[in-house]
């Protein structure tokens, strides 16, 4: 089954298609097919919009921030024009009990939330991720940035949701889920295929998956980069779609899929 025109990589068996090219016109295409949406869940984790000439920690060197030419901001309209216009195709591609999280850090995060309410989502949660080990404010001049939201949002008002209750009250010990969750960056093992400037951990993509879909659910990553959501939802036998714009994280993700059955 194909969503879209030519995928560059797809395995029907297990249920996983990529694409690359913008997200906009693919799901305008998606959506000119399943006009009454046709996914249970997405994820997205948009350019962040920092890319602009500040400077930031890594492996304790000063470098500038530059994750690359998709990340730079064309001021604070445009990029609010730009969330609107990605977050309303989400909505029409989703099923109608269909729930879409957001990743971001302050750059964007709030735009994100605010195209949601002007859209007409329900927002669900706002969930604070906590990396316990930030690089440092090299400035001095700021408390070091040690967190990112992930807005969980259903479709409408109207959407009765899916979330397993049960599980996540398992994996907290026997005790409601918080909001405030803990997860380290990528291992070393998730990076073996090659890197991405802004890699999420899979057991944050899993955690997401298991708390929000069935198995079997269909699932689908606009931004795809490595391919994150992609392992995940392999791991946990949910089917995906994703999409990239860069053709070199196509082949990371590619590979990262292909390999998901040894690898994180
Ligand atoms: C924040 S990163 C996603 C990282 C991903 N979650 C991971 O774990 O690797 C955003 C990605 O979106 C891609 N991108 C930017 N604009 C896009 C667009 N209009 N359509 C599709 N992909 C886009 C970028 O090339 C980048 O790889």
């Amino acid at each position: 089954m194909l969503y879209a025109a030519d995928p560059v990589w797809e395995d029907a068996d297990r249920g996983v298609w990529l694409y690359q090219g913008n997200c906009l016109s693919v799901m305008d295409r998606i959506a000119e097919r399943y006009p009454e949406g046709v996914f249970d869940m997405i994820f997205a984790d948009p350019p962040y919009f920092l890319s602009n000439g500040g400077i930031t920690c890594h492996a304790g060197k000063m470098v500038s921030v530059n994750k690359g030419e998709w990340d730079k901001s064309r001021g604070p309209e445009e990029n609010h024009n730009f969330n609107r216009e990605w977050l309303a195709r989400c909505q029409k591609v989703l099923k109608p009990n269909g729930t879409i999280w957001v990743s971001g850090t302050a750059h964007v995060i709030h735009s994100v939330g605010f195209a949601m309410q002007q859209l007409g989502f329900k927002l669900l949660n706002d969930i604070t991720w906590v990396k316990p080990n930030p690089p440092p404010n090299l400035s001095c001049r700021y408390f070091t940035h040690a967190t990112e939201t992930i807005i969980w949002a259903a479709k409408s008002e109207k959407s009765r949701h899916c979330f397993d209750y049960k599980l996540m009250r398992q994996m907290a010990g026997g005790k409601q889920m918080k909001s405030v969750w803990e997860f380290l960056p990528p291992r070393r093992a998730e990076k073996v295929f090659g890197k991405h400037p802004t890699q999420k951990p899979v057991a944050l993509l899993e955690r997401i998956v298991h708390a929000s879909t069935k198995p079997d659910d269909l699932v689908l990553d606009p931004f795809m980069g490595s391919g994150t959501a992609a392992v995940a939802c392999i791991r946990a036998a949910r089917r995906f779609v994703g999409i990239e714009l860069e053709p070199a994280y196509v082949s990371l993700a590619t590979r990262r899929v292909e390999e998901s059955h040894v690898l994180a």
